[in-house]
C-alpha cells in the first residue's frame, strides 16, 4: 500500500494509531513536531500533510526499549554502524524507520529517510528530512534557553535554524561526553557550506 498524503483520512488513521500506541509525554513531543513541521511546510511550501505525517511517527520506535530495538534490528537484519550501537539514543531512528514499514506499512521513502535521520541529520537532506530534525527541536513543548531565537528564525532563515539546532545538539553531546555520530560532523559542515555559498551569491 502506498502512503497518499491527498488522503486526509490515512494521515487521521495514524495519528490516532500514535495517540493510541505511544505514552502520553511522547504522544504529546510527537503532534508537537508534527504540528511544527506542518506549520514550517506551509510556510516554505512543501506538501502539508506529509510533514504533520513524518512528525507524527518520527519518534515511533521510542516505544520500545533499547533491548527491543536491537532484538528487532538482528530480526530484520539492520546493520548498524558502532556508533548508533554504542549510542542508545540514536537507536530509535533508523530501527524506528525499518519497523514503520514493516509493522504499519509506512512505504514513503522521504517519510522513512526522516524518521531514519531525525536524531543524526546527515549531508544532503531533503526539505521534509531538514524540517523533522528542525521540528524536533523547536516544537513548542521544548523549553531549552535559545529555543525561542531557534523558533523564529526557522521562519526567516531555515538554514541558519537548522545549523544553530544542529550546532546545539553537538555541543550538548560534547558536554555529555558521548560519541557525536560523524553524520552530525558531515551535517553540521554541510549547512555552513551552503550558508556560505548563499551569503557569497
Ligand atoms: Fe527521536
Ligand atoms: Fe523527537
Amino acid at each position: 500500500m502506498l502512503n497518499n498524503f491527498d488522503n486526509d483520512k490515512m494521515v487521521d488513521r495514524y495519528h490516532k494509531l500514535m495517540k493510541e500506541i505511544l505514552d502520553e509525554k511522547l504522544y504529546r513531543h510527537s503532534l508537537g513536531v508534527a504540528e511544527a513541521a506542518a506549520s514550517l511546510a506551509e510556510h516554505y511550501e512543501i506538501d502539508v500533510q506529509k510533514a504533520f505525517f513524518a512528525g507524527i511517527v518520527h519518534d515511533y520506535g521510542k516505544h520500545y526499549s533499547s533491548s527491543e530495538l536491537i532484538k528487532k534490528a538482528e530480526e530484520l537484519d539492520i546493520s548498524l554502524d558502532r556508533f548508533t550501537l554504542q549510542e542508545d539514543r540514536l537507536l530509535h531512528a533508523p530501527i524506528g524507520a525499518a519497523l514503520l514499514k514493516k509493522e504499519l506499512q509506512v512505504t514513503d521513502s522521504e517519510v522513512l529517510r526522516a524518521v531514519t535521520y531525525h536524531t543524526t541529520g546527515r549531508s544532503g537532506m531533503s526539505s521534509l528530512e531538514k524540517m523533522i530534525y528542525l521540528a524536533d527541536y523547536i516544537e513548542k513543548g521544548r523549553d531549552f534557553s535559545g529555543v525561542e531565537k531557534i523558533r523564529e528564525l526557522a521562519y526567516v532563515n531555515f538554514d541558519q535554524a537548522l545549523l544553530e539546532a544542529v550546532e546545539f545538539a553537538i555541543k550538548a553531546v560534547l558536554e555529555r561526553k558521548l560519541l557525536l555520530h560523524p553524520r552530525s560532523v558531515a551535517f553540521r559542515n554541510w549547512l555552513l557550506f551552503m550558508l556560505r555559498e548563499h551569503n557569497l551569491g
